[in-house]
């Protein structure tokens, strides 16, 4: 039944519109939502670096699936469901910790980092440990960024890697430490949230401190890029080529972004006086002016690479109508708060910024609850809802097996 009705919404959409009401305010479309989309295709958890040693984890909900990012005894990435074999209890309950072992609190089962069961207290002498570890979730390392996948056949993320590795590789994210994080709930549905990242159609209205540096209608292929903006580009392009750094976008379709755009004119980096944030720089970079790379991958990642800082963005969808946005902040790992970077310099744009997206999601899923809503077109510069619509549009009518499914697969 929910099925057909999403087949029957997603006949009703049209193209360069706003999506049907109810795939924005309708609970049982968001179930479907994590079916289809957050449990099926990969989703950004972390940055390696937050877990820099083996024991470290990291916990997070993708939908109702709590799930435990750890380093191993190797070294490695790994990711469980931090759900106990035993009866079920959440076994790792901070945000993020560290542990030689994996404990459930209930009843103390305990688990190996490489998810294997190897005590279980009071259990029969037959009992058969091996066939009780926990459950794994995939797990793909990209340039520092942990991608995490449900589904027990993930899909390929081989065309994201080789297209972004080229921008992000020479900001060194492996050698960086985790400066700051903020965690915010926005009362907005999750895809509100990705289509407010996605324009800049609003920044002039709503972002005075974002604006002292971004340029607003800065992509190439924007329709209103402005004779100024292109005489920078040029400027800053000839220098990122004699650097070797990749600059021209990436062939991500519908599925991902990545571009390296240089700040306003004498900008170096998100700050309120355009001047870089940290002052010792990313990698063994000597040149500031590197612009940021922004790389955007559905369906809950955005990030930012910057000569002197990265910025890395999580959207968790909690319910139809409340959204988790996760931003840390990552310096050189020898910086030194206090000596290289002040925490407030280096966060007050997107604190501030996140927080005026906040009102602005919100405010858009309250009108959408209204009775006279209709889906709206997209201005030009929206061109990346429109991508972004087709791309959910797809994974909507997969799930639905409808005709479009097919199509939607290829
Ligand atoms: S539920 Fe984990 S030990 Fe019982
Ligand atoms: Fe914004």
């Amino acid at each position: 039944m929910l099925k057909e009705r999403i087949a029957g919404l997603l006949g009703q959409r049209q193209p360069g519109h706003s999506l049907p009401r109810d795939f924005y305010v309708d609970d049982d479309i968001f179930r479907a939502d994590m079916q289809a989309v957050f449990e099926t295709d990969w989703i950004f958890a972390c940055s390696t670096v937050e877990i820099p040693r083996p024991g470290d984890y990291l916990t997070l909900k993708v939908g109702d699936n709590p799930i435990v990012v750890l380093r191993n005894r190797d070294g490695e990435i790994a990711a469980f469901h931090n759900s106990c074999r035993h009866r079920g209890s959440m076994i790792c309950q901070k945000e993020r910790g560290r542990a030689n072992r994996l404990v459930c609190p209930y009843h103390q089962w305990v688990y190996e980092l490489d998810g294997s069961l190897i005590n279980a207290r009071q259990m029969p002498d037959d009992f058969d440990k091996t066939a009780h570890s926990l459950a794994p979730v995939h797990v793909e390392v990209i340039c520092g960024m942990v991608y995490i996948c449900l589904a027990d056949e993930p899909p390929s993320l081989a065309r994201f890697r080789a297209g972004v590795t080229p921008y992000i590789a020479p900001h060194m994210p492996d050698r960086t430490k985790l400066a700051f994080t903020s965690t915010i709930v926005e009362e907005a549905n999750w895809k509100l949230v990705i289509e407010n990242n996605r324009e800049c159609y609003h920044c002039a209205g709503n972002h005075p401190e974002l604006l002292v540096t971004l340029v607003e209608f800065a992509l190439p292929d924007d329709p209103l890029v402005k004779a100024q903006f292109q005489g920078l580009m040029e400027r800053s392009a000839t220098r990122w080529d004699g650097l070797g750094l990749p600059h021209k976008p990436a062939e991500g379709g519908n599925e991902f972004r990545c571009i390296r755009l240089p700040f306003n004119e004498n900008c170096l980096s998100f700050t309120l006086d355009g001047q870089p944030a940290c002052n010792k720089l990313l990698a063994d970079f000597t040149e500031p002016d590197l612009g940021s790379v922004r790389m955007f991958r559905v369906p809950n990642n955005w990030n930012h690479f910057l000569s002197d800082h990265i910025l890395q963005f999580r959207v968790l969808p909690l319910s139809a109508n409340r959204t988790e946005v996760r931003t840390t902040w990552l310096v050189h790992e020898d910086a030194v708060e206090g000596v290289d970077y002040d925490l407030q310099r280096l966060t007050e744009v997107w604190l501030a910024t996140n927080d005026e997206d906040r009102v602005l999601a919100e405010n858009n899923h309250r009108g959408i609850l209204s009775r006279a809503y209709r889906p709206g077109p997209y201005a030009p510069s929206e061109f990346m809802l429109s991508n972004f619509s087709e791309w959910y549009a797809g994974k909507m009518a997969y799930f639905t097996g409808g005709p479009q499914a097919r199509l939607a697969a290829e």
